[in-house]
């Protein structure tokens, strides 16, 4: 056993996880403090200021590139089951169990004593975190949410500490971002009832701008599910989803203002952007209406609703998710084809489809009479809705 004790804070570079480092010293008694940053995508010079900043203020510093593994193991499977809760695209829920894993994993290889987090005791995020470090030995450390700070006293503390400060006194918004969504919150926000000054954007042109660009059409090719070429060039997931983000952003696609249920009960005004998502999960789903059954489709939304629920509370090591990943995999084998998807001014709407795997026939539709005898279906019509007609008898 080691007489040094050694924690592993999950570090964002913002003034909360800032002012953790030197108050896991002073007030828990680490003598060690070894900060993540886990790259998802959030935009490159976020990563280099956490990253410079982490390397003044902790004793030792990791930075990750999970980027493809994000795409991989998370992002991608919520494309194939459509992953939305309440009807917003799922993302800062997304990549919490991935950034959790990691902490866990170079705590491992620290021969750390305890996680730390710097999430608040009002939110989801620290469910989040908190459901992996707890399937570990390690001790869990939640500063933020122990201590109860205010924002002034942060900005006093992080002053005395030599940590740069570069928000206002006056709260503005929490940010979180990855590669698939930008969520903004809190400060002025707070208001349901105030209308979101356009400052707070930055993924997305206004929809409503005069000088909204011209209607855009693109072309994405799915396999199994999820999306491998944008107009007719191959590419991997990071670059596919980062280009359509610009595309999709400068059409103004891809906003949402919601009231969301958070998983303690709480309500709590939230609003995102998330362009690429808005894209290919639109997309997406509607190459599943050619594809799949009816049968498949009314189960897979069920499947994709109860999905979505444990992936929003961060239950990806309940037995159940696994499950449904298996289901929706299965339905995924005949998700292949293209889509066409026109933007323009805030909205994307699919103006075209084909798949090897359409269900769907001109032919069948057409009613050729080789292939289709209308003759048949009178028997059908005599006996549609004759339940209905007994009741009434
Ligand atoms: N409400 C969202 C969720 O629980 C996003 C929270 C992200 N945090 C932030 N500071 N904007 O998934």
């Amino acid at each position: 056993m080691s007489i040094m004790k050694t924690v592993v804070l999950a570090y964002s570079g913002g003034l909360d996880t800032s002012v953790c480092i030197p108050l896991l010293k002073e007030r828990y008694d680490y003598d060690k403090v070894i900060t993540v940053v886990a790259d998802v995508g959030q935009p490159q010079s976020e990563i280099d200021d956490a990253t410079r900043r982490a390397e003044t203020l902790a004793d030792a510093h990791y930075t990750l590139d999970l980027k493809d593994e994000f795409v991989r193991d998370y992002l991608f499977p919520s494309i194939k089951a459509n992953g939305l809760y309440e009807g917003y695209v799922l993302g800062t829920a997304l990549a919490r169990p991935l950034i959790a894993k990691k902490i866990a994993e170079v705590a491992e290889n620290e021969n750390a004593d305890a996680l730390a987090h710097g999430c608040t005791g009002k939110g989801n995020d620290q469910l989040r975190f908190e459901v992996i470090f707890r399937a570990t030995d390690f001790d869990v450390v939640a500063p933020m949410r122990d201590l109860n700070l205010s924002r002034e006293w942060e900005i006093d503390y992080a002053r005395d500490h030599n940590i740069p400060v570069t928000v206002s006194r006056e709260k503005i918004w929490s940010v979180d971002e990855n590669l698939w969504s930008r969520s903004i919150e809190g400060g002025k926000l707070e208001d349901p009832y105030s209308i979101p000054p356009e400052e707070i954007y930055e993924w997305t042109a206004s929809p409503e701008a005069e000088d909204v660009p011209a209607s855009e059409i693109v072309e994405l090719a799915f396999e199994g599910g999820v999306p491998v070429a944008l107009n007719g060039s191959a590419m991997d997931g990071v670059a596919l989803i980062r280009k359509l983000n610009t595309i999709g952003g400068a059409h103004g696609i891809g906003r949402s203002d919601k009231i969301e249920d958070r998983v303690l009960g709480l309500k709590a005004r939230e609003i995102y952007e998330h362009p690429a998502a808005t894209i290919l999960l639109t997309a997406h789903q509607d190459l599943e209406s050619l594809v799949l059954t009816r049968d498949e489709l009314r189960f897979k939304a069920v499947v994709d609703a109860t999905w979505a629920e444990l992936a929003y509370k961060g239950l990806v090591d309940e037995p159940l998710y696994a499950d449904l990943c298996a289901f929706v995999d299965e339905t995924q084998k005949r998700v292949t084809g293209d889509v066409k998807v026109r933007l323009y001014a805030g909205s994307a709407t699919v103006v075209a489809r084909r798949s090897d795997f359409a269900l769907y026939s001109e032919e069948l539709v057409s009613f050729g009479e080789s292939v289709i005898d209308q003759r048949d279906s009178e028997g059908f019509s005599k006996y549609h809705g004759f339940q209905a007609r007994l009741v009434r008898r």
